[in-house]
């Protein structure tokens, strides 16, 4: 089974972008599910109900979250009655809407799973990932199994990935906003990269104004973050899994930008 898994979107800029360029790359790899993590597609933070809508409605299957992932003040009922709705796993119990989901295409079942790290992330307190996983796994039933690993430091996204090869078909790296070329199947069949990277604006930093982020970095003061405007790049892999063992076959990146594309 071929599944298509897109880097956060960040505004209309990144929902543009996925409406020009989805079906095509459907067609080219023969794309059997759609996933985008969407924590940022509502103008830079948290997605919102229209968001929500429009990203379904251009044939994406599910969506994952992540520090962001309420950073828009939805209504509790959003999450529940959004399933294709997949928000971090390891945060406090009171939180609604789901941590991981089951999702079926042609009689597979699968599982989606979305989960927060810890470094150098201090939003809504992480509960411990890897136990968090452990107690998950004890429950699966399904083969396929992809985990959107959303995390700031690649050293704690590798040892993840690495503690639960073979045990998940695919720990995909989602948060820096920036594509990494590590791509790889691990020895015990489980698909990695440590960033898919960003699916919106192309000239900002990370997806916002320049001029404010080099304020904030620059001074320490306080900045009020806003979305870049302009030019659109979009980053994605296509993840290859048997569906009878649920190990990755193949991981590959996809990245367009106004500069440079590969695998399109
Ligand atoms: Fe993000
Ligand atoms: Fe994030």
């Amino acid at each position: 089974m071929r599944f298509l898994f897109i880097g956060d979107v960040v505004s209309k800029i990144g929902r543009q972008m996925i409406f020009d360029n989805l079906e095509k790359i459907k067609d080219k790899y023969n794309i059997d599910f759609v996933i985008a993590n969407g924590e940022n597609a509502a103008h830079g933070r948290g997605i919102s109900v229209n968001t929500y809508n429009s990203l379904i409605n251009m044939g994406v299957d599910a969506i994952t979250l992540g520090n962001h992932f309420n950073s828009c003040n939805q209504s509790n009922n959003f999450y529940v009655n959004a399933t294709k709705l997949i928000r971090p796993l390891n945060i406090h119990p009171s939180a609604t809407g789901l941590g991981t989901r089951v999702f079926d295409f042609n009689n597979i079942s699968f599982r989606i799973t979305n989960i927060l790290g810890r470094v150098f992330i201090n939003a809504l307190n992480p509960q411990n990932p890897f136990d968090v996983l452990d107690e998950l796994l004890t429950k699966c039933e399904e083969k396929i199994h992809i985990i959107d690993f959303h995390g700031e430091a690649t050293g704690e996204k590798m040892a993840f990935a690495w503690n639960f090869d073979g045990k998940v078909s695919a720990v995909l790296g989602t948060h820096t906003h920036v594509q990494t070329m590590d791509n790889r199947i691990l020895p015990n069949g489980t698909a990695y990269i440590s960033d898919v990277g960003m699916t919106g604006p192309y000239d900002g930093i990370i997806g916002a104004k320049k001029e404010e982020i080099i304020f904030k970095t620059r001074t320490g003061l306080p900045a009020k973050f806003d979305v870049e405007m302009g030019r659109g790049q979009l980053n994605a892999v296509v993840l290859e899994i048997d569906d009878k063992t649920g190990k990755a076959l193949s991981i590959k990146r996809i990245y367009i930008s106004p500069d440079y594309s590969e695998g399109i």
